[in-house]
């Protein structure tokens, strides 16, 4: 067979942390095979560890991502960057409810949050992923706080940021809420609705104020003067790295699997990206993450 031949391997703990295993798999590895690493979790002796069959979807992910050559960062051998540090990362679009069943939201899929929550856990990160509801499958391998609106959001932020190295809040949080809330469903037959809307609290200005050493990014989409507006927000929110995502070119931004980013660091340091995948994206944002933090990190160790 000449096409790409995968390995999937799936074990106890103690068998794939063996010396002799570790050192066939790297034998495979440095002849061209390819290897998706096992998740964590409860393995079938009842143990938690390293070892479980990743879930489908993530074995379908990387088998395409191998088909259109571009392979997914799943790495053994130095793919552990992240080992020891804990990344917060917020995903979603949160939702401001105006009656029981009606609510203020925003397009936002989740895919850019769960995607660098997937990344970094891959590269060895202690994650915790704060999602609104979104329509993808479950990850496995981290912990996950779910809230619906932007102060549910905030206290979970608040409430984490004390115990983190890394905060990403890749979410897109409602800025505005509904003044009121209707208890009951409100009927077509009652007429005009005018909604009074007051703004939300800014999560990552709230942040900045209880900011130390850890390092903050956070995601900025404009329509216009993109790159002028990310580096205010910068400022404002005083973050170590923002991601300006360009919502003008095709399947980027919202929704798609894809974006076209430009990264601007604290010194106004600015990269423009190409169109990658969202996954791809995830990894270049961890890789100037590590970039940020590795000095400090090491001293901690
Ligand atoms: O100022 P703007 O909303 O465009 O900034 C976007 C960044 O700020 C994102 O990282 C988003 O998660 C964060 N944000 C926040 N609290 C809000 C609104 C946005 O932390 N209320």
């Amino acid at each position: 067979f000449r096409g790409p031949i995968i390995f999937a391997p799936a074990m106890d703990e103690g068998m794939y942390r063996n010396e002799i295993f570790r050192e066939n798999l790297n034998k495979l590895k440095n002849k061209g095979y390819h290897i998706i690493p096992p998740d964590k979790g409860i393995l079938a002796s009842g143990k938690i560890g390293e070892g479980r069959f990743p879930a489908v979807e993530e074995v379908i992910k990387y088998v395409g991502s191998i088909l259109s050559g571009k392979p997914a960062r799943r790495d053994f051998s130095g793919g552990e960057d992240f080992k020891g540090i804990k990344v917060l990362i917020t995903a979603g679009g949160t939702r401001e409810f105006l009656d029981p069943v009606r609510f203020i939201g925003n397009a936002s899929s989740g895919k850019m949050g769960y995607a660098l929550a997937e990344a970094a856990r891959e590269r060895g990160a202690d994650v915790k992923l704060i999602t609104t509801p979104v329509s993808l499958p479950k990850p496995n391998g981290f912990e996950m706080i779910n809230v619906v609106t932007a102060s549910q959001m905030q206290d979970a932020v608040i409430k984490n940021f004390a115990s983190t190295d890394v905060l990403i809040m890749a979410a897109a949080v409602g800025d505005f809420r509904p003044k009121t809330f209707a208890k009951e469903k409100r009927k077509r037959n009652q007429g005009k609705w005018d909604i009074e809307l007051v703004p939300n609290p800014d999560i990552l200005a709230e942040v900045a104020k209880i900011k130390k050493g850890e390092i903050t990014v956070g995601f900025s989409i404009e329509t216009q003067n993109q790159i002028k507006q990310a580096k205010e927000k910068l400022n404002k929110k005083n973050l170590d790295l923002i991601v300006a995502n360009d919502i003008t070119v095709k399947k980027s931004g919202f929704c798609s699997d894809t974006n076209k980013a430009v990264l601007i660091d604290k010194k106004g340091k600015t990269e423009k990206l190409p169109l990658i995948s969202k996954r791809e994206l995830a990894d270049i944002i961890l890789d100037r993450i590590q970039n940020i933090g590795r000095r400090k990190w090491e001293r901690k160790k």
